[in-house]
Order: C-alpha cells, then sequence, then structure tokens
C-alpha cells in the first residue's frame, strides 16, 4: 500500500500543482507582466504599408478603404496578405489630456471607423507610432505616452503596430523604449504584432525576441535597384540591393514569431524592371523577409499583381519552418541563396546581379547540394530534372532563377 506521504504528494503534483501554475500564469497575464503577444507572426506578415507609395501627403481614409477593397477583392488576401498599415502622418497633436488626435483632414471618419472597415473585410489594421518626441515626419510621437496610446490603439482594434526611432532623447535606450511599448500594449489587452522599425542601429536581432515580432535590420529602402552614389562618392539612401546586402548573416536570429525586416517592398512602384520586381520579391521570400506591399494596389498592373500573389514563391516566404535563407556562393556577380523548407525540401535561388545576362553551368555541388534531388522551376511553375547532373541555364541581367528541390 503506498504511504499516505507519498499519495498526498503525487496527488499535488497531478492536481494542485499544475491548477497553481495554471493560476499563476493567468494572474501574470492579467496583471500584464512583461512579456509580448505570444502566437502572432508564427510565418513572416504579410500586408501592405502606405509608406512607399503614399508617404506623407498622400495618406487618407479614402486611400486605406480602396486599399482594402483591393486586396479583399484582387486575389491578395486569398494568398496571405492581411495587415493594412498606415505609416506616418495620421495624427497631429494631443489634446489637454494627453490623448493623441487624428489629423481629421486626412481621416475624417476617424481610426475607429477606418479600423472596422479594413476588419469587416476580414483583414487586419496596424498603424504607426514612434519612441521619439516626434515621428520622422515631425509628427507627435509615442514617447512618455506609451500606456495611454496602447490603450487608445486597442480601443481602435488596432492588431499591428510599427514603431520608429526618430527624434528620441540623447541617450534613449532602444532596447528600454521598445520593451515599454510592448509591455504598454500587452497590458492594454489586445493581441498587436511589434514591428520594431529602429533601422538596425541598435541590432534588434540580439535583443528583440522577446520584445517584438520583426525588426528593422536595415535603413529605409528607395525605389532604387543599386547603390546610390552621393556627390561625395559616399552611399545615401537605401535599394533593393543595399538592403539585400544588410541581411548577411542575420539568419541565425530570424524564426516563428521574431522576423529580420529588410523594409517593406517597392514592387510595382514604377522604377524595377520585370526581372528586377521579380527578384527583389523572390530575394525577399529568401529572406523569410515580412512581405509588405508597398505599392497602389487599386491601379496595379497584372504584371505586378501576378508577382505580388504567386503561390508557390509566397509559400517560401511562408514556409512553416520559418528558417531564413542565405548565400551559400558568391562570385563574378552569380549569388546563389538556400532556404531550408519543412520535409526536407530547399529553395535555391540563382542570382544574377551582373548587368549582363550570365550562362551558368556548375555542379550542384558547388552550391553544397546533393545528387539525386528533384528540381521544380518555381517561376516557370515546371519540372526541370534532378540535381544529378549540373546545373545549366541562363540568368539575364538582376534576374533570378527560383527552383525548389525535394528528396
Ligand atoms: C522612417 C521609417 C520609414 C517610414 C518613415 C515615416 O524613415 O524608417 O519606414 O515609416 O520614417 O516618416
Amino acid at each position: 500500500m503506498r504511504s499516505p506521504t507519498i499519495f498526498l504528494s503525487s496527488i499535488f503534483s497531478v492536481t494542485i500543482l499544475p491548477a497553481m501554475l495554471t493560476c499563476i500564469a493567468f494572474f501574470c497575464a492579467l496583471s500584464g507582466n512583461a512579456q509580448k503577444f505570444e502566437g502572432l507572426a508564427q510565418t513572416p506578415p504579410m500586408g501592405w504599408n502606405s509608406w512607399n507609395k503614399f508617404a506623407c501627403d498622400g495618406v487618407n481614409e479614402t486611400v486605406l478603404r480602396e486599399t482594402a477593397d483591393a486586396m479583399a477583392a484582387n486575389g491578395m488576401q486569398q494568398v496571405g496578405y492581411q495587415y493594412i498599415v498606415i505609416d506616418d502622418c495620421w495624427q497631429t497633436g494631443r489634446d489637454s489630456a494627453g490623448n493623441i488626435i487624428v489629423d481629421a483632414s486626412k481621416f475624417p471618419h476617424g481610426i475607429r471607423a477606418l479600423a472596422d472597415y479594413i476588419h469587416s473585410k476580414g483583414l487586419k489594421f496596424g498603424i504607426y507610432t514612434c519612441a521619439g518626441t516626434k515621428t520622422c515626419a515631425g509628427r507627435p510621437a509615442s514617447l512618455g505616452y506609451e500606456f495611454q496610446d496602447a490603450r487608445q490603439y486597442a480601443a481602435w482594434g488596432v492588431d499591428y503596430l510599427k514603431e520608429d526611432w526618430c527624434n528620441v532623447l540623447p541617450n534613449q535606450n532602444a532596447e528600454a523604449s521598445y520593451t515599454l511599448m510592448r509591455d504598454a500594449l500587452y497590458k492594454a489587452g489586445r493581441p498587436v504584432v511589434l514591428s520594431l522599425c529602429e533601422w538596425g542601429s541598435h541590432k534588434p536581432w540580439h535583443w528583440a525576441t522577446n520584445i517584438g515580432h520583426l525588426w528593422r535590420s536595415c535603413g529605409d529602402i528607395g525605389n532604387n535597384w543599386s547603390y546610390q552614389e552621393a556627390g561625395d562618392g559616399g552611399i545615401y539612401g537605401g535599394s533593393v540591393i543595399s538592403n539585400l546586402d544588410l541581411q548577411r548573416g542575420l539568419e541565425q536570429y530570424a524564426g516563428p514569431g521574431h522576423w529580420n525586416d529588410p523594409d517593406m517592398l517597392e514592387v510595382g512602384n514604377g522604377v524595377l524592371s520585370p526581372d528586377e520586381e521579380r527578384s527583389h520579391f523572390t530575394l525577399w521570400c529568401m529572406l523569410a523577409a515580412p512581405l509588405m506591399a508597398g505599392n497602389d494596389l487599386r491601379t496595379m498592373s497584372a504584371a505586378t499583381k501576378a508577382i505580388l500573389t504567386n503561390k508557390d514563391v509566397i509559400a517560401i516566404d511562408q514556409d512553416p519552418l520559418g528558417k531564413q535563407g542565405y548565400d551559400v556562393y558568391y562570385r563574378d556577380d552569380l549569388e546563389v541563396f538556400v532556404k531550408p523548407l519543412q520535409h526536407g525540401d530547399t529553395a535555391v535561388c540563382l542570382f544574377n546581379r551582373g548587368d549582363e545576362p550570365k550562362k551558368v553551368d556548375l555542379p550542384w555541388s558547388t552550391f553544397h547540394i546533393g545528387s539525386g534531388r528533384t528540381i521544380r522551376d518555381v517561376w516557370r511553375g515546371q519540372a526541370q530534372g534532378t540535381t544529378s547532373s549540373s546545373f545549366r541555364g541562363e540568368i539575364a541581367k538582376h534576374a533570378v532563377i527560383l527552383l525548389r528541390l525535394s528528396k
């Protein structure tokens, strides 16, 4: 027969202890104890943000509503895009109680009505603030108002918050500032994806895993393909290529619920060539980057829409394993990225960075890929033999070939 002590201790560990732990977790949650909302952004967030196309002057509720209409009607929602995010310039000041005042000339029906409209389409709603005294465009920001703003966002129905890093105090600590907003959001009680936008200045990949769901890992992208030379011979402004190159080595920090963010897409903004648009999108998918479209969804061309909605390419970005791809080969303008996928599949992207078409004839072992794997050309949607013979192909200037290998 079991002794009463053993009997009581087994009752305690089987029934009372789990109940106590559940209660502790519950009260921690109620008291807003330090944590981010878990379970969000298990794959890189997909959506649209107003900044790249509409910047400050062009953003207003009509654009946002029509963008939601377009996303719900043009196939984007079906392939996974869900967040519609207003970037800077929706706010004008604070009232005497410190509440943020919405720019009524741009959003005459207010933010709640806009959020309701976006939600009525089955989409999610995001907004922007900044950790400093003013946003990058000089609008009121959240420093000192974190808890008040977070409550306001919850009341409006905000699902996603991008928090910028302009106009911060001289020694303002980035980790502490973003932790404060995380805690404020958690306390307000509405699950929100927190997007850190401090441009990689304080290497958030080292400290933000438990604070936000994504963090910018570089400065702003520009509507340019490559590095832009400043008059003094230096480099200025971001571009597809410069932001891509800044992701090197960061793959170890990305995973479900916490992603590196090389910035929003410039696909469809009228400067990149069709091959460059396809490459930009493909490379972002190889990086498991957030896919935030940055173009006018209401008027985009069929070609742009075909890029943004290619399910097989998006599946590589959204692969549940959540691995960020990395380069395994870079010589003579040919850069080759691989991304491990679920069920032992591998995405391989051969990227011609050069200004001339490139013929490639290399054994698969060059890219550390073994023989006998079947190959599918993802953009062409065609099977293409196995890795038992060399890879042979021609890649146009600034173009990619995207392959999915299976066992
Ligand atoms: C910063 C951010 C951009 C955008 C602007 C808005 O530059 O990095 O993504 O949000 O501010 O002013």
